[in-house]
């Protein structure tokens, strides 16, 4: 097959997009201008940088699907690599799949249910610290949420007592895998995370140490948490770590993201959030959230899949091209840092009306059918057999507590915000989300 080289900025272009970046300091804007005028497949080309970034479904399905063997998931030279070590997320092949196997059955929904109430009652215990008729950061207040849901459901551990001392440290941990300079300079020195790692991997092997202490009790009680499982399934300690990290990064910065930018995007339309309580309310009445409910939540699910189009908490995915290949009819040369973009494909004017707006509408199945559309035009949580492990964790708990916080308070937006998405570990809103709060 003759392969093209992969399409660059011209000069002219190269400068506008540099201007732009300078200008709003926003690397999205700047790829969203790459996208529209050089095309679904084209190549950064800085000094020290220079992926291969794709966008849309055909390219999603080479990705993630056809020809996934061809794309690593380890890049050493990634912080993400380094702090992980052997963590499910930065595996190829068969070390990953074993441990994927072993995981997968512990976030699926059976086994997710009976932690509902326990959703609910860490939800009820953060609303009733909020001061009644003040403003709270709902980006703080949802990764709280967020971590003590995960610590709970996931691994069966009360983070309550452990939350102050480690919200540093964990806050941290995240900035160190955020993109940064070390993405133009991989070997740059990067002092001041030292503590904080190590402060992580104690409170990690901590709880790896007592679990097994408690282990015949933990079996007794055929708990289906993922610590436990670890433990049963025979791995040593430090493998266990690296999934506890894992997990405890990507299963809490991504529903903080998600649930916090849900939350502005209907704060940000009385109309969808007067739509949005009234369904609760009709739904729930008094009662609290729980298996009964969840599949009657339509327009609550409605503005969260929205939410996920607008601002994917993961916007883009990263791959190693691990030989020289052909994507869409240009030449990858092994070794290309291969980035598919979640946040462009979703904005598409090819696939999507009015992409801009905020329209939860648009997943409407009675309506607006979304038949038409090729498979992987959406891909909030990637696709294929890699998808996201916690799919359906994060789903489940955002109808949960999103449906709690609505029956429970009325939720303003503290008038002129500037508030933009930011590329931390995850899609931000920075630098936060300042809400008024009044109990209902
Ligand atoms: C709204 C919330 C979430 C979003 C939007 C999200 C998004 C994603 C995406 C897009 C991927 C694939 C990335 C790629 O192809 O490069 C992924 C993978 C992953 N996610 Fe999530 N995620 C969410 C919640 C969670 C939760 C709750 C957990 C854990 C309980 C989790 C754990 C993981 C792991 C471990 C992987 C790697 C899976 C593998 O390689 O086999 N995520 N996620």
């Amino acid at each position: 097959m003759n392969l093209k080289p992969l399409p660059i900025a011209d000069e002219k272009l190269g400068l506008a997009v540099l201007k732009r970046l300078i200008r709003e300091r926003s690397l999205l804007a700047a790829l969203a201008m790459m996208h529209e005028h050089v095309g679904d497949t084209f190549q950064i080309t800085l000094p020290g940088f220079q992926p291969a970034v794709l966008v849309g479904p055909q390219v999603n399905r080479t990705v993630l699907v056809s020809d996934r063997a061809q794309f690593l998931w380890r890049n050493e030279k990634d912080p993400v690599a380094k702090l992980l070590r052997q963590g499910i997320l930065v595996q190829d092949g068969a070390a990953h799949d074993e441990v994927r196997q072993v995981m997968d059955p512990v976030l699926q929904r059976p086994s997710l249910l009976p932690h509902l109430p326990g959703m609910v009652h860490t939800t009820d215990k953060i609303i009733a610290q909020w001061p009644p008729d003040g403003v709270v950061d709902m980006l703080v207040e949802m990764r709280r949420l967020a971590l003590l849901i995960l610590m709970e459901a996931a691994f069966g551990v009360n983070m309550w007592p452990d939350l102050d001392r480690m919200w540093t440290p964990i806050l941290k941990t995240i900035k160190y895998i955020s993109p940064g300079l070390w993405i133009l300079w991989p070997a740059m020195p990067r002092p001041g995370y030292q503590k904080a790692l190590q402060q992580m991997d104690t409170y990690l092997f901590g709880l790896i140490a007592k679990r097994r202490s408690e282990i015949k009790e933990w079996q007794a009680a055929q708990s289906s948490d993922l610590l436990t499982t670890l433990i049963l399934a025979g791995f040593d300690d430090d493998l266990i770590r690296d999934q506890l990290l894992t997990m405890l990064i990507a299963g809490h910065d991504t529903s903080t993201a998600s649930l916090t930018w849900t939350l502005y995007l209907l704060a940000q339309h009385p109309e969808h959030m007067a739509s949005a309580k009234a369904e609760v309310d009709a739904v729930l009445g008094d009662e609290p959230p729980g298996e009964a409910h969840l599949n009657s939540f339509e327009f609550l699910d409605m503005a969260f899949k929205e939410a996920l189009r607008l601002y994917p908490p993961i916007h883009v995915g990263n791959r190693i091209a691990a030989s020289d290949l052909g994507v869409a009819g240009y030449e990858v040369k092994a070794g290309t840092r291969v980035m598919y973009s979640i946040y462009l494909a979703h904005r598409d004017k090819k696939h999507w009306e009015n992409p801009e707006a905020f329209c939860p509408h648009r997943f409407d199945k009675h309506t607006h059918g979304r038949s038409s559309q090729p498979p992987l035009t959406y891909v909030p949580f990637g696709g294929g057999p890699r998808n996201c492990i916690g799919a359906i964790f994060a789903q489940i708990e955002a109808r949960i507590v999103l449906a709690r916080i609505l029956q429970k308070v009325d939720l303003h937006l503290v008038p002129g915000q500037k508030i933009r998405p930011a590329m931390g570990a995850t899609l931000e809103p920075e630098p936060g989300v300042k809400m008024v709060i009044s109990r209902r």
